[in-house]
């Protein structure tokens, strides 16, 4: 069974996800991740961000390997441990190079449905895997939560020390780069949308998971 979960940055997506397949007994795949690792790449590079050519050659040879057990995630580009390093701020502000990218995009999209297939049971998150990367999911969601609640997470998890106008700018900023790339903010077509500006961590996390729950049930 395939869980397929799309949405913007600081709706929770990826400690949700993770804490659902960590549960269910399922395998997690953070596609971001890859992105960034492909960004990590080219920075290392020192590949041209604006060059599409040398960036789709950067991410055709990209030797990535991402964990996919929800409990311990490691990724590694080459011998090198990225997996704190992808987090940084020169990678969120240079990603969307990548992610906008048609042909590195398609690469990603491959390993991305290759790592879908090999693993079966699976949650994966991103911005396009409900509509592209795996629109046969058993289970699509769209988890969302309103702009003033993604700016109240993202300025706790940044320690309550930002500016409230330069977050906002950030956050924002963010939006209109990421859905220059694919359109996330809409559900699409039999996808169902979970709002998560209401709701507890914990609460978010059994929704998705009753989701999967009533999946099974109906298989
Ligand atoms: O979820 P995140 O912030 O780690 O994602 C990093 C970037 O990758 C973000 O700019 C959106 C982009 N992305 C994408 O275009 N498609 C995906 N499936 C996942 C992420």
């Amino acid at each position: 069974m395939v869980i397929a979960v799309d949405g913007p940055s600081g709706s929770g997506k990826s400690s949700v996800c993770r804490a659902a397949a960590s549960e269910l007994g399922a395998a997690y795949l953070d596609t971001g991740a890859m992105y960034r690792a492909a960004t990590w790449y080219c920075l290392q590079q020192e590949v041209g961000l604006d060059d599409h050519d040398a960036v789709e050659v950067a991410v055709e040879e990209l030797p990535l390997n991402i964990s996919t057990n929800p409990d311990h995630q490691v990724i590694t580009v080459g011998q090198a441990d990225v997996t704190e390093a992808i987090r940084d701020a020169s990678i969120s502000e240079n990603v969307s190079a990548v992610a906008t990218n048609p042909k590195a995009r398609a690469l990603l999209i491959a390993s991305q449905r290759g790592i879908i297939d090999r693993e079966g049971f699976i949650v994966a998150e991103g911005r396009d895997i409900t509509t592209v990367v795996a629109p046969d999911a058993q289970v699509r969601v769209l988890l969302t939560a309103s702009a003033e609640a993604r700016l109240r997470r993202r300025g706790a998890q940044l320690g309550g020390t930002q500016d409230a106008e330069a977050l906002k700018r950030q956050v924002l900023d963010r939006d209109t780069k990421d859905s220059a790339a694919s359109n996330f903010t809409e559900a699409a077509d039999g996808v169902a949308v979970l709002d998560s500006s209401d709701l507890s961590f914990q609460e978010t996390v059994d929704s998705l998971i009753s989701r999967v729950q009533l999946a099974q049930g109906a298989r």
